[in-house]
């Protein structure tokens, strides 16, 4: 999607506004996100980052449309989730959402081709077009040599990126990743991180990512952090920032705090 401009502003198509999300343990309420504001532009690639347990998959899922919040609003690709019933939000998912998994979450008994045309058997596109698309993802993502590969004769970067040509296939809107290198060795970490980062730089495509990679810095625009539910900002964020950085050796072009 462009950028929408509204009077020389550019419309975030990302929109979080006092957003929390409360889960019932017994007696005791967890407060997974505490009153969480924040907006994405258009085309940028953006990691949450934070400590397990800080609320960063919480905030994924409500971006996704795949959770709902407590109390706030999510807007996303100038939706408001709020409004939307679960059927609703399921058909607007598959129009406008990539989604990338720790997992890769790939269909073991279909190959890498076959895999990756899945999100079209929703489209009304027959069933070459659906295979010449899955063709061009997998095109994109490097592989193709692997069309026919099953996903047990693939390396998991291999598999990591036939899960990211499956979340393009449908031209989505947002591709949106919850720790995509968790599972993945240095090298491929890096070469997945380079993929998705191409993917804004060829394609402008918009990314939200949750990662506890300290060389995704590297390759993001933009990093938000989070420490048991709240969003930093100001000197908190910078310092875990700074502490992210440090642990990764450190690096000039780093990405700026979100906060
Ligand atoms: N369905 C649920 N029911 C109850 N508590 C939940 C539920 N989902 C998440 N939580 C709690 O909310 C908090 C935030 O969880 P979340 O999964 O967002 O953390 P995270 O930052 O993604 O952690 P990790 O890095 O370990 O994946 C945690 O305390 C978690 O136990
Ligand atoms: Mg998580």
């Amino acid at each position: 999607m462009d950028p929408e401009t509204d009077g020389g502003r550019i419309t975030p198509i990302i929109a979080i506004r006092e957003v929390s999300r409360f889960y019932r343990r017994g007696v005791d309420e967890v407060h997974a996100l505490d009153n969480v504001s924040l907006h994405v532009d258009p085309g940028h690639f953006v990691a949450f980052m934070g400590p397990s347990g800080s609320g960063k998959s919480t905030l994924l899922n409500l971006v996704s449309g795949i959770d709902r919040p407590s109390a706030g609003d999510v807007y996303v690709v100038g939706q408001k989730l709020n409004d939307l019933s679960e059927d609703e939000l399921a058909d607007w998912r598959a129009r406008h959402i990539g989604l990338i998994f720790q997992f890769f979450n790939l269909m073991p008994v279909l190959n890498a081709r076959d895999n990756v045309a899945l999100p079209l058997l929703l489209t009304r596109l027959d069933r070459s077009e659906r295979l010449r698309r899955a063709e061009t993802a997998l095109h994109i993502v490097g592989l193709d040599e692997r069309l026919d590969h099953y996903p047990r004769t693939l390396s998991g970067g291999e598999q990591q990126r036939v899960a990211i040509a499956r979340a393009i296939v449908t031209d989505p809107d947002l591709i949106v990743a919850d720790e995509p290198t968790g599972d993945l060795d240095a090298r491929n970490a890096e070469a997945i991180l380079s993929l998705l980062r191409q993917l804004k730089n060829d394609f402008g495509k918009t990314i939200v990512m949750v990662t506890h990679d300290p060389r995704a810095l590297r390759f993001v625009d933009q990093a938000y952090h989070l420490d048991k539910g709240i969003l930093l900002e100001g000197e908190d964020a910078e310092r875990a920032h700074e502490a992210i950085l440090l642990a990764a050796g450190g690096h000039s072009t780093a990405a700026r705090t979100g906060a």
